[in-house]
């Protein structure tokens, strides 16, 4: 039943002050992570081939481009190392070198940038020759346990160095427990513990795995990650890593899973987080370059769903295009 004149839902949309009054603010640069990759060396930026503006960079380069977005407010940064492949062996025992690649790029990036908050991806994918997310056994088997082992010498590590935050993301169980546990009988009582809770074995991360040189070298990982068919799952993932004491809650891939991020937002008084994966940035590169659409305002629409699905801080790679976009 039309009630016009009465309602005219136009009269809102007349103006961008009134679609601005009405609408929910954009999400601000402080609720954005950014994902960056280190690598060894000075005056290291190399271009990563399938995600335009993002590169690989040394601790020096990383500095000169995270200066910029540290005074204009990010939110924060997630730090993954890629490593020559001559350090890694089945264990990814580089993961927890004392004086590793990641540890050091922590003491840097600390060191010049001690309010923005640094959290550090907690994995063995790029790391072990088979590239896997953990130990093997058997070949072919994930070593769940034996991989907890190795998770906590990881985030230990990291903590160690001085990251803000440790964020594990192998979707082992019981890795949240563990590195707790670690973390709280070695005095770090203040590091906070992002999970990786509820990541799906997507086909979004090509990208990435290009970037990070951490493709598994036989199988894949849907023995580890969860099904993109199984929401209930999804959820007992998110309600576990809670009770084992993640303080921060993550879904990952973000823009293909809106409905589990509203889920997990209302099963949990939890912060949430999003992570707005390589594959959804290429993506919109790829649509926007064959001239199918503007690149910003496809990111602006992007970055709005997922904060609109409830996500309280995003993982992007737009995030050092901030200002272009909004
Ligand atoms: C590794 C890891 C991956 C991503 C973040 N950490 C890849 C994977 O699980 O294969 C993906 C990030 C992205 O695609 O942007 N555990
Ligand atoms: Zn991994």
């Amino acid at each position: 039943m039309s009630k016009l004149p009465e309602t005219r839902l136009r009269r809102l949309r007349r103006t961008e002050s009134l679609r601005t009054l009405t609408g929910q603010p954009f999400p601000t640069l402080g609720k954005m992570i950014w994902p960056v990759f280190a690598v060894e060396g000075e005056n290291q930026r190399i271009e990563i081939g399938s995600m335009p503006g993002q590169f690989r960079m040394s601790a020096d380069e990383l500095c000169r481009a995270v200066e910029p977005l540290a005074e204009q407010g990010l939110g924060g940064l997630m730090l993954f190392g890629v490593v020559d492949e001559a350090l890694k062996d089945a264990g990814g025992s580089y993961a927890f070198a004392d004086n590793g690649l990641v540890q050091r790029t922590v003491k840097t990036l600390k060191a010049g940038f001690p309010d923005l908050t640094l959290f550090t991806d907690v994995c063995l994918c790029g790391y072990t020759d088979h590239g896997h997310c953990g130990a093997l056994h058997a070949g072919t088997e994930i070593d769940n346990d034996k991989t907890l082992v190795l998770l906590q010498k990881v985030a230990l590590s990291h903590a160690a160095a001085g990251a803000d935050g440790v964020a594990p993301s192998a979707m082992m169980d019981g890795q949240v427990a563990a590195i707790r546990r670690a973390l709280e009988t070695n005095g770090y009582t203040d590091t906070v513990l992002m999970s990786y809770s509820t990541k799906f074995a997507s086909a979004l991360y090509g990208p990435f795995r290009e970037a990070a040189e951490s493709s598994p070298q036989c199988g894949d990982r849907k023995a580890y990650q969860l099904d993109p068919s199984d929401p209930r799952q999804a959820l007992r993932e998110s309600k576990i890593d809670e009770e084992e004491g993640a303080d921060i809650l993550m879904v990952k891939p973000a823009t293909f899973y809106l409905d589990v991020i509203s889920k997990v937002r209302e099963n949990t008084e939890l912060p949430l987080a999003a992570y707005n994966v390589s594959g959804e940035y290429a993506m919109i590169h790829a649509l926007a370059n064959s001239g199918g659409g503007d690149l910003h305002a496809l990111a602006r629409e992007n970055l709005a769903a997922i904060q609109r699905a409830g996500a309280d801080m995003i993982l992007t790679y737009w995030a050092n295009q901030y200002e272009q976009i909004f």
